[in-house]
């Protein structure tokens, strides 16, 4: 045990050497939050807050009028072991319904949703093309599957495409192909070309696997790239995980109602795990009809209107954004110790934006990731501008 706990400390202060270490931070009420994925600020203005009081309002009521206790906790065992609950299928059916979109699935959150699916879908006989920026749960998945994977330059279509070829010709047997992406990437903020990626797949007979985590939310009506790009019905899978700009939890894996039966049935982060309680899918299905109101829509705009402008803003005092078409502006510094200190002193100055370092981001491209949301002003923003000119 003694060696044992030597071994994690020098694991530790190796860390801490090269400005690797993170730890947890309490909650920063008092900080501009520029880091939660907060996008559309359903929790800082407290929609959130009104949607779940007014849910457990009309619960209580009805409890009482009724004159009986309906149970209000958890759901007691996995979806497939009496933890499923009409209130999972009513939220499936209207977020598939509002998407166009077969069918989709619920799952505890996007990290699960796409272990899930990727472990189901996929077999030591797919073959995977994977951009590189992927997000860790979709790397995992694949890992879990054995599929032969092959990562593709960050949103490079001829990259990809040449990778296709080369697949095509070093095999004899037809394959199970699958391209991988995603419609905002987290770290990066910029979209790939999703049109000419869903083209590439019919050509190579691929089949396209999408994540919206970052889209959901926004774009037409918050229904996130694909649907405002009309590319539902060529996309095989898309995941839409909830806890960004939706602003709560768990996500949904959407596709044909066969791939529904066949993630109920393989997909071991749904079958292996207590189903979250009946009452967050009620809410969460409240929130969608929020979200996919009109209400939200100056909100969106402000949103992007003001990712354009801080954009220009980041640029022109000589910061490099990188590629970012989007809401999430990477501040790429390169040394992890510039990104920490400069976190540290946006700290001091009342603002809480988060150091991004290896492993999350490759070597030599540590970042300040600027998350701007919608209730974020031009003021809020300049600031933040000023404290990292004069600090760095
Ligand atoms: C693109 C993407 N997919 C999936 C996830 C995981 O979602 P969740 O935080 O709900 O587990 C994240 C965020 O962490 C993400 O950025």
């Amino acid at each position: 045990m003694d060696r044992w706990r030597k071994e994690l400390s020098k694991e530790i202060v190796w860390l801490t050497e090269k400005n690797l270490l993170r730890e947890l931070i309490p909650h920063r009420p008092d900080s501009i939050d520029f880091s939660s994925n907060d996008y559309l600020s359903l929790n800082r203005n407290g929609v959130l807050k009104r949607i779940i009081q007014e849910y457990f309002q009309e619960y209580f009521q009805e409890a009482q009028q009724k004159g009986k206790r309906r149970e209000l906790g958890g759901s007691t065992g996995s979806r497939l072991i009496r933890g499923h609950y009409h209130q999972f299928s009513s939220l499936e059916e209207y977020f598939a319904q509002s998407l166009a979109l077969p069918s989709s699935l619920f799952f505890s959150t996007g990290y699960a949703a796409n272990l899930g699916a990727l472990q189901a879908i996929l077999s030591p006989r797919s073959s995977v093309f994977c951009d590189q920026f992927c997000h860790s749960s979709i790397l995992d998945g694949v890992r879990l599957s054995m599929a032969k994977k092959y990562y593709f330059h960050h949103n490079d279509l001829e990259d990809l495409q040449r990778k296709l070829k080369r697949r095509r010709i070093l095999s004899r047997k037809k394959e199970d192909i699958w391209i991988l992406t995603e419609a905002i990437f987290s770290m990066e903020g910029d979209s790939p070309d999703l049109p000419n990626i869903c083209s590439l797949a019919e050509e190579f007979g691929a089949k396209v696997y999408l994540d919206e985590g970052h889209s959901l939310g926004l774009y037409q009506d918050g229904r996130g790239l694909s649907y405002e790009l009309g590319l539902q019905d060529r996309i095989a899978v898309s995941v839409f995980p909830c806890g960004k700009g939706v602003g709560f939890t768990g996500a949904l894996v959407c596709g044909p109602p066969e791939l529904k039966s066949l993630l109920i049935n393989r997909a071991r982060s749904f079958i292996y795990s207590t189903a979250p309680p009946p009452w967050i899918a009620s809410i969460l299905e409240r929130i969608f009809h929020y979200l996919f109101s009109s209400e939200l829509e100056s909100s969106r705009r402000h949103l992007h209107s003001l990712s354009v402008w801080a954009r220009k803003l980041f640029q022109e005092e000589g910061f490099s954004t990188g590629k970012s078409t989007t809401h999430i502006l990477p501040i790429l510094l390169g040394s992890e110790e510039k990104t920490l200190s400069l976190a540290e002193e946006c700290y001091k100055n009342g603002l809480d934006i988060r150091p991004i370092r290896p492993p999350t981001v490759p070597k030599g491209s540590s970042r300040l990731r600027l998350n701007l949301q919608a209730a974020h002003t031009r003021e809020e923003v300049q600031k933040l501008c000023n404290v990292l000119k004069d600090s760095r």
